[in-house]
C-alpha cells in the first residue's frame, strides 16, 4: 500500500474526531466573536483597566471588582448604559483608548500633563499619592538615599515617570504586586506605588511597611479619546451626581475599609508555610480556576493556531517549491518570500500587539481569535520552511519518475513527493508545535487569560511568586511531554506502515 493511501486511511479514521474537535474550537470563537448584543439595547462602552490594583480594580472570585468597578456600575445604572471591562497591560491602556480599541480608561489613572496631551480626562474622582514601600527594618529614606537604592515601579505608571524623572532609573514590573514580590525576594530595596494598593500589599507582607513621607500627591480621573465630548460630558455629569449625594465617598470608604488581602501567614516551620502558601495560592477562593481556565485558553489557541499554521505553511511550501522546481508562480513566490521575511524578522510579541492594536484596532473581536490569527500567521512561516525543506529532501528522481509515468505535476506532488516530504520533517514539525504551545504564554500582553496570565493573577493576589510559577511550569511541562509522546507514537505508526 502506498504511503499516501495509508495516510488517507489514517486520516479518514481520524476525520470524525477532527471534525468535532474543529467544531468545538471554532463554534465558541464565532460566538464570542460576534459579541452577544445586550437585550436591553443600552449603549455599551468598553473600559480598559489593569486589574491588579486593589482596591480600585482587582480579581475577586474570577471577576473584576473594586472602587472603579462600583463607580462604573453606579454610572451605568443612573445613565442607562453598560460598561464592558477589558483587563489589559497598564502600559497599553492609553494606546487602547487613543486607537479606539476601548472607549474609556478607568484604572486608578493619575492625571498628568503628558497624558493630557494624549487623552481627555474627566473631573477627578479620587485623590492619591505615590508612597515608598520598604522593609520594616530599613531606615527612613531621604531623596538622596533613594538615588542609591534599587527601586521598583509599575511599568508606565505615574510612579514610574516620577522616579525616572526625579530620582533614578527604576526597575519596571508589569504590576505593583510583582514589584512587591521582587522586594520580598530581596531583589529590590523599595517600591514606589500608589498609596491604596501599597497599603493592601503591606497588609499582605508582614515584613514590609510604608514610609511616612509621600513622594508626590496625585488625582485619579477617567480618560476618553481626545474629542469624545459626548462621553466625557456624560461621565462628568454622572460623577458630579455621585459626588453630590455622597455615593462616591461611600464607595471609596467601603473599599478602603475592606482593603486587606485575605492571606495572613501564621505557620512557623518551612513546611507549614509551604502548605499555607499552597492553600492561599490554589485552594482559597478557588484560585486554581485561574490555572484551569487559563489552561483551556492556552490549548484552544495553540491547537487552532497550529491548524492555521499547517494550512498556511503547506500552501506556501508548495508554492515556493513549485517556483523553484518549475520556474512558475513567480509573483506568488515573491509574496510568500516577503511574508516569510516579515514574520521571521520580527518578534512574535510585536506581531501580536500590531495585530491586536493596529490591524484589529477598531473592531470588537474576541482576543482568542486575535491570538489564533497572530500565532497561526507566525507559525505558518516556520511550518512553510520546514515542509519546503522536506520537499527539497525528496530525490528529484521521484518527481521525474512520476511525470514519466504520465502523472501531472500536481498529482505527482500530491501523491508522491508530499507524503515522503512530510514523513521526513515530522520531528521538525513536532518541534514547531512545542515551540508554538509555549510561545502562546505571551498572550498576557493583550490581557488574554491564558495559563501564564492565570499564574500572574494568582501572584498578584497572594504576593507569592514561587508556587504559582512552579504550578504553571509543571502544567506546560506536562503538556509538552504528552505532545512529544503523541508525536513519537505517530512517527512510529507511520514507520510501521512503511514495512
Ligand atoms: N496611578 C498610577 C498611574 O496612573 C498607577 C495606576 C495603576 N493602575 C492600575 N489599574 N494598575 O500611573
Amino acid at each position: 500500500m502506498s504511503v499516501i493511501s495509508r495516510m488517507a486511511k489514517a486520516i479518514s479514521r481520524q476525520k470524525q474526531w477532527v471534525c468535532s474537535a474543529v467544531a468545538a474550537l471554532v463554534l465558541p470563537l464565532i460566538m464570542t466573536g460576534c459579541d452577544s448584543k445586550d437585550e436591553s439595547q443600552q449603549p455599551t462602552y468598553v473600559v480598559a483597566m489593569e486589574a491588579t490594583f486593589p482596591p480600585y480594580e482587582f480579581y475577586k472570585g474570577g471577576e473584576i471588582a473594586g472602587i472603579d468597578v462600583d463607580i462604573l456600575k453606579e454610572i451605568g445604572r443612573r445613565k442607562g448604559v453598560n460598561f464592558k471591562l477589558e483587563d489589559m497591560a497598564f502600559d497599553s491602556i492609553i494606546t487602547a483608548v487613543q486607537t479606539g480599541k476601548v472607549d474609556l480608561v478607568v484604572s486608578g489613572l493619575t492625571v498628568t500633563q503628558d497624558r493630557q496631551r494624549m487623552v481627555d480626562f474627566t473631573r477627578p474622582y479620587s485623590g492619591a499619592r505615590q508612597v515608598l514601600i520598604a522593609p520594616k527594618n530599613a531606615p527612613i529614606y531621604s531623596k538622596e538615599d533613594l538615588a542609591k537604592l534599587r527601586l521598583g515601579v509599575q511599568h508606565g505608571s505615574s510612579g514610574d515617570v516620577f522616579v525616572t524623572e526625579n530620582i533614578r532609573e527604576p526597575e519596571r514590573f508589569t504590576n505593583g504586586a510583582l514589584a512587591v514580590s521582587a522586594m520580598n525576594a530581596g531583589k529590590l530595596d523599595a517600591v514606589v506605588l500608589d498609596n491604596a494598593p501599597a497599603e493592601n500589599h503591606v497588609a499582605g507582607s508582614p515584613e514590609l511597611t510604608i514610609q511616612p513621607t509621600a513622594l508626590v500627591e496625585e488625582e485619579y480621573a477617567m480618560a476618553v479619546r481626545k474629542g469624545n465630548t459626548a462621553l466625557l460630558n456624560m461621565l462628568n455629569a454622572a460623577l458630579i451626581d455621585l459626588e453630590a449625594d455622597g455615593t462616591l465617598k461611600a464607595i471609596i470608604d467601603r473599599h478602603m475599609r475592606e482593603n486587606k488581602p485575605e492571606n495572613a501567614q501564621v505557620a512557623d516551620t518551612a513546611f507549614g508555610r509551604l502548605i499555607d502558601d499552597f492553600k492561599t495560592d490554589f485552594i482559597k477562593n478557588d484560585r486554581w480556576k485561574y490555572l484551569a481556565e487559563g489552561f483551556l485558553v492556552t490549548i484552544e489557541i495553540a491547537v487552532a493556531a497550529a491548524l492555521v499554521g499547517i494550512a498556511l505553511g503547506f500552501l506556501i511550501a508548495v508554492i515556493r517549491s513549485t517556483a523553484d522546481l518549475t520556474g512558475r508562480l513567480k509573483v506568488l513566490d515573491w509574496l510568500c518570500r516577503l511574508y516569510l521575511t516579515v514574520v521571521r524578522g520580527t518578534p512574535v510579541v510585536v506581531q501580536l500587539l500590531i495585530i491586536y492594536f493596529v490591524i484589529f484596532g477598531a473592531v470588537d473581536i474576541s482576543k482568542v481569535l486575535v491570538a489564533i490569527v497572530a500565532f497561526g500567521l507566525n507559525s505558518g512561516a516556520y511550518v512553510a520552511e520546514i515542509i519546503r525543506s522536506g520537499i527539497m529532501s525528496v530525490d528529484r528522481g521521484q518527481m521525474e519518475a512520476g511525470r514519466s509515468l504520465g502523472l501531472s505535476y500536481g498529482t505527482t506532488m500530491r501523491s508522491v513527493v508530499l507524503p515522503q516530504a512530510l514523513k521526513n520533517v515530522l520531528p521538525a514539525l513536532g518541534n514547531e508545535f512545542i515551540v508554538l504551545l509555549k510561545e502562546t504564554s505571551i498572550c498576557g500582553y493583550i490581557a488574554l487569560q491564558d495559563l501564564t496570565k492565570g499564574g500572574d493573577i494568582i501572584r498578584s493576589q497572594t504576593y507569592d511568586a514561587f508556587l504559582p510559577l512552579l504550578g504553571v511550569a509543571l502544567i506546560y511541562l506536562t503538556m509538552v511531554v504528552l505532545l512529544s509522546h503523541l508525536l513519537k507514537k505517530f512517527e512510529l505508526h507511520l514507520k510501521k506502515n512503511e514495512r
